[in-house]
């Protein structure tokens, strides 16, 4: 199955028809009702690449039958080579922590689209899976990351359920980037580090650091931790990180953006 599919030329005046016989007249209009952004909507109806999943849930609002307005999106005289960059990429730069095994996944197949849109359409940085324990969250980032680990140069998972110190997940993280080239935590380093590759970083259980009951505070010896958040919102780089947290921090309400 080829990861993207894009809609054949010689189809796209039933897509077009579908558009505004299932109202929806402008892309903006169908974006909203599906979530997607107008990027990717526009992608779709300029015939070009969209992920798989994402494909068939807009064919699915269109009352269309993705296999027969699609063409798969890959190239089979590539396809070894890009195979065997991966299996390298995933064997060198890949620390999975004590990410939960996935095996077992039950359907969240709709969720799961729009998230992947999120992160390799509209490179979204900063993405919060926000929930009560128990709903599922580490599952979910889990799932995702090991879903698309491959688009990155590297993936790193870390749990904060220890409430790690903001130097030692700085450390970590600028160890971990710099290839242990870099012992120190400093913010500035992994700055640098990020600029320079692509980068999947997955921090579970952030309620951990933040003080309970003063909605979304961090606690007294982890306010540093907003600055790696907004490090990570703000400054221009190649990496996304996936956060899971029982509670939204605080500075998420001024970052994120609709429906994110
Ligand atoms: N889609 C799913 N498929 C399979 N198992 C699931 C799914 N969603 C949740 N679970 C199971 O439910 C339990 C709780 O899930 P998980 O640990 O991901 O929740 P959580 O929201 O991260 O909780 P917490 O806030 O305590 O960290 C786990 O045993 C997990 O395997
Ligand atoms: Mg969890």
């Amino acid at each position: 199955m080829p990861r993207s599919l894009r809609v054949n030329h010689q189809r796209i005046k039933y897509v077009k028809i579908a558009l505004s016989e299932n109202g929806y007249p402008t892309q903006k209009s169908l974006a909203y009702e599906t979530g997607l952004s107008i990027d990717t909507i526009s992608r779709f109806l300029n015939c070009k690449p969209v992920l798989y999943g994402t494909f068939e849930e807009i064919c699915r609002k269109l009352n269309l039958d993705w296999r027969e307005i699609s063409t798969p999106d890959f190239e089979p005289s590539s396809l070894k080579k890009s195979i065997n960059t991966q299996e390298l990429k995933r064997n060198k730069y890949q620390d999975w922590g004590t990410a939960v095994d996935v095996s077992v996944f039950y359907d969240r197949t709709q969720e799961m689209a729009l998230l992947e849109s999120w992160i390799l359409q509209d490179r979204c940085r900063l993405l919060t899976v926000f929930g009560r324990g128990g709903v599922g969250k580490t599952i979910l980032a889990a799932k995702l990351a090991k879903q698309i680990q491959d688009e990155f140069d590297s993936v790193i998972w870390r749990s904060l359920r220890q409430a790690p110190s903001f130097d030692e997940i700085i450390t970590d993280l600028v160890s971990f980037v710099s290839n242990h080239q870099e012992p120190k935590p400093d913010i500035n380093k992994l700055i640098y580090y990020l600029r320079t590759s692509r980068c999947l970083i997955i921090l579970d259980n952030l309620e951990t650091v933040l003080d309970v009951g003063h909605t979304g505070k961090y606690r007294s010896d982890y306010q540093e931790y907003t600055e790696l958040i907004r490090i990570i919102a703000e400054v221009e780089h190649k990496i996304c990180v996936i956060l899971t947290t029982r509670e939204k921090a605080v500075e998420m309400n001024f970052l994120e953006g609709a429906n994110r």
